[in-house]
């Protein structure tokens, strides 16, 4: 069956029909196609384009068509696209049911191809979004029980990968929380973005028949109607905007994933990756390797790939429909697909996360509290870019002398600045910096405390 073909004296080449087919992966649209179908006949039914009759035969036939599509194995499909497909399932349901197969054909009437796939495309992408959603509260809802139970664990911070400041492990844990609640924010933005209907569009100015396109829209789930039948057709932004969001969300769990990889190594043995999310090697006996982890990153590649892909699509196309925009499906699949596969895994190495207490104490140096030396002879009214400069030659004589900062006598140290008194000692204290460090959004323990609290709201 071929949609068109009136105008056609001779048949399409081979390899342009191949080159055109798009049903292997449009056909993941194939029920969205029959729902669409079945409010759509409904309004034609309604403005008496066809008779009860025939919208029940059509309705009836739409459910043959549902089943044979949802059978497995699924349906060998053959045809151009799935919307092509569809029709053609339809004309031989109504057979099937002893009607007429011509009736099939009062379907199309006043819809193209354009508004229609547009159409199934947005409400596609608005159920794969709600599910991304459910999937990154999950993951927060993880990140922010761990953060719960570690915001003792003392800690470097790093700047550079180097050592900065004594800081909490939970700090970590809720910078990705928030990080990946803006990505929840960009994909629901997205969602409601999809949820304008193009249905009514026609292929570029509007259907000629009165179809009430605010009931078609309200049975089918969109918020709307899109204002302009030309936009409707030609536009994909919804689609770039769920593609970006993607990739962003993919550079956010990548470099999670490059941190717990690194923490996890033996060089920093800060943390453990639960064995169910480790694979081994099939030569070297002793590994355990943090491929779950790896392949977050790894899969990062293609998501950003995906957005480049459909931005490319777009750009320089006229307004209006063109094939190219076929093109829109594949990226948006797999980032869909690549979603689903990373998500659980992210959520689920982070709940079976090993916390090594001792490992990240260890790796607390008193270089760590030089901040606090210098913050320490501020509190005395000295500037803090003197402090700055006194703090760092402190660091040198100890480094000369072969002692720690701590070990120097107070002697010593009023021989770097006179500034310096017995209650010097309070800064060699790793929990007493941390603790310094109150303002909101900081590690003490009340403004961790503060943004536990904050968390919880933003997920509630
Ligand atoms: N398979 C096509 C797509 O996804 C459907 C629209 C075809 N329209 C057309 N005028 N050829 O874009």
């Amino acid at each position: 069956v071929k949609l068109w073909g009136g105008r056609f004296r001779k048949p399409t080449a081979p390899e342009l029909e191949k080159l055109g087919q798009s049903i292997e992966f449009d056909r993941r649209l194939g029920l969205l196609d029959v729902r669409i179908n079945r409010a759509y006949v409904a309004e034609l039914r309604a403005i008496g384009l066809v008779d009860a009759a025939e919208e029940e035969l059509i309705t009836r036939g739409l459910t043959l068509v549902e089943e044979k599509l949802s059978a497995s194995p699924p349906p060998k499909l053959n045809d151009e696209d799935i919307h092509t497909a569809v029709e053609r399932l339809l004309g031989e349901a109504i057979v099937e049911l002893g009607g007429d197969p011509s009736v099939a054909g009062k379907l199309p009437t006043g819809r193209s191809r354009n508004d229609l796939a547009a159409s199934e495309f947005r409400l596609y992408l608005a159920s794969a979004i709600e599910s991304a959603v459910a999937h990154l509260l999950r993951l927060q809802r993880s990140l922010l029980d761990r953060a719960k139970t570690t915001r003792d664990e003392l800690l470097p911070g790093y700047t550079h990968l180097r050592r900065g400041q004594p800081v909490v492990f939970a700090q970590y844990l809720l910078a990705y929380f928030w990080a990946i609640d803006r990505d929840r924010a960009r994909f629901r933005a997205a969602r409601g973005r999809c949820l304008s209907l193009p249905l009514g569009a026609g292929a570029l100015a509007g259907n000629p028949f009165p179809v009430d396109r605010g009931r078609l829209a309200k049975t089918l789930g969109f918020e709307g109607v899109s204002p302009n039948s030309i936009d409707a057709v030609s536009s994909r932004d919804f689609a770039l905007e769920f593609l970006s969001a993607a990739a962003l969300l993919g550079t956010n769990l990548s470099r999670m994933s490059e941190d717990l990889i690194l923490w996890a190594s033996a060089e920093f043995g800060f943390i453990t990756i639960d064995e169910s999310y480790a694979t081994g090697s099939s030569l070297m006996p002793q590994k355990q390797n943090p491929d779950g982890l790896e392949l977050v990153r790894g899969k990062t590649g293609r998501l950003v790939g995906n957005l480049m892909s459909l931005l490319t699509t777009v750009k320089g196309l006229p307004t209006g429909y063109q094939r190219d925009l076929q093109e829109d499906k594949e990226p948006v699949f797999d980032t869909v697909d690549t979603l689903e596969l990373v998500l659980p895994v992210m959520d689920g190495i982070v709940r079976t996360l090993g916390v090594r207490s001792d490992a990240m104490r260890a790796a607390l140096s008193h270089d760590l509290l030089a901040t606090d030396l210098a913050e320490h002879l501020v509190r005395k009214g000295v500037p803090f870019r003197e402090t700055h400069e006194i703090a760092g030659r402190v660091l040198s004589l100890a480094a000369e002398k072969g002692v720690t900062p701590p070990e120097l006598s107070l002697e010593e140290l009023r021989q770097v600045s006179d500034a310096f008194d017995e209650s010097v000692s309070s800064v060699w204290d790793f929990r007493a910096s941390v603790e310094h460090r109150a303002t909101e959004g900081g590690v003490a323990a009340k403004a961790i405390a503060q943004q536990i609290e904050r968390a919880e709201s933003a997920l509630s």
